[in-house]
């Protein structure tokens, strides 16, 4: 077992939803980058939509000259994506699907499916030192086949296990613990993200192979509430508890 605390990516996406819902310069990401950083997040992940709704290219460029620890983009394989991020050299990116109009990231990338395009987004972003992760089911074959795209990590979807209730959510939770021995055994950085929140991390604790979360709804909630410093605080608090 693993008894490092897990780390926090925080994702600002919805600071700039809000901005947004009005057209207005504020609240910035950025801001809330700093303060997330500053109070034990270990780096910053945003996801630049194809709709462009929350982050914009702008933000991300502010988001490289701030982020002190590392700033993970998530994106789409297209090509204007990869262009994008190869001009911008964030420390990682996490190659993820996308859907026209879906709410949010509605599953893992099918790599079985695009194994030769995902391949070569992969070689593409090395090529300028940028590290991959792809976001995942977790499920053995996609596993298998994410690591045949040379990628260096995988965030594996939590949302099942997240949604789920008794006897659901303990499969859930196994099928995450298997993936995550499996992708470790061959050498993958283990993370994981989706609709975590401060009542279900603590299943995410027990697999020790997991290094890092990324949370960004239920925390940006949570800061309307309590405050973006207490929230942040709370969530490492968690994540400190392994
Ligand atoms: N990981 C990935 C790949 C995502 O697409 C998202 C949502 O943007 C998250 C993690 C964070 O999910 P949530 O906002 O539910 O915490």
């Amino acid at each position: 077992m693993n008894h490092k605390p897990v780390k926090l990516s925080v994702n600002v996406d919805h600071v700039a939803t809000l901005r947004e819902a009005r057209k207005e310069k504020f609240p910035d990401p950025s801001v809330c980058a700093i303060i997330a950083e500053h109070f034990g997040a270990c780096g910053i992940t945003c996801h630049l939509r194809l709709d462009r709704r929350h982050i914009k290219e702008r933000d991300i460029l502010k988001l490289k000259r701030i982020v002190k620890g590392e700033l993970n983009i998530e994106m789409c394989s297209a090509k204007q994506m990869i262009d994008f991020a190869l001009k911008v050299k964030p420390h990682w990116v996490t190659l993820v699907p996308e859907r026209e109009g879906e709410v949010t990231t509605e599953g893992g990338l099918d790599v079985i499916k695009n194994f030769t395009r995902i391949k070569n987004a992969v070689k593409k972003l090395k090529t300028r030192k940028i590290k991959v992760s792809i976001f995942v089911e977790p499920n053995l074959k996609q596993l298998e086949q994410c690591f045949k795209t040379g990628c260096d990590a995988v965030e594996l979807n939590t949302n099942s296990y997240a949604i789920s209730k008794g006897k659901k959510k303990q499969r859930e939770l196994l099928r995450l613990k298997k993936s995550a021995r499996f992708a470790k055994e061959r050498g993958l950085i283990v993370r994981a993200g989706h609709a975590l929140n401060r009542q279900n991390l603590h299943g995410i604790l027990e697999i020790g192979e997991i290094e890092e979360v990324s949370i960004g709804f239920a925390l940006i909630a949570d800061a309307l509430v309590f405050g973006f410093q207490k929230a942040v605080q709370e969530y490492i608090r968690i994540l400190e508890r392994r």
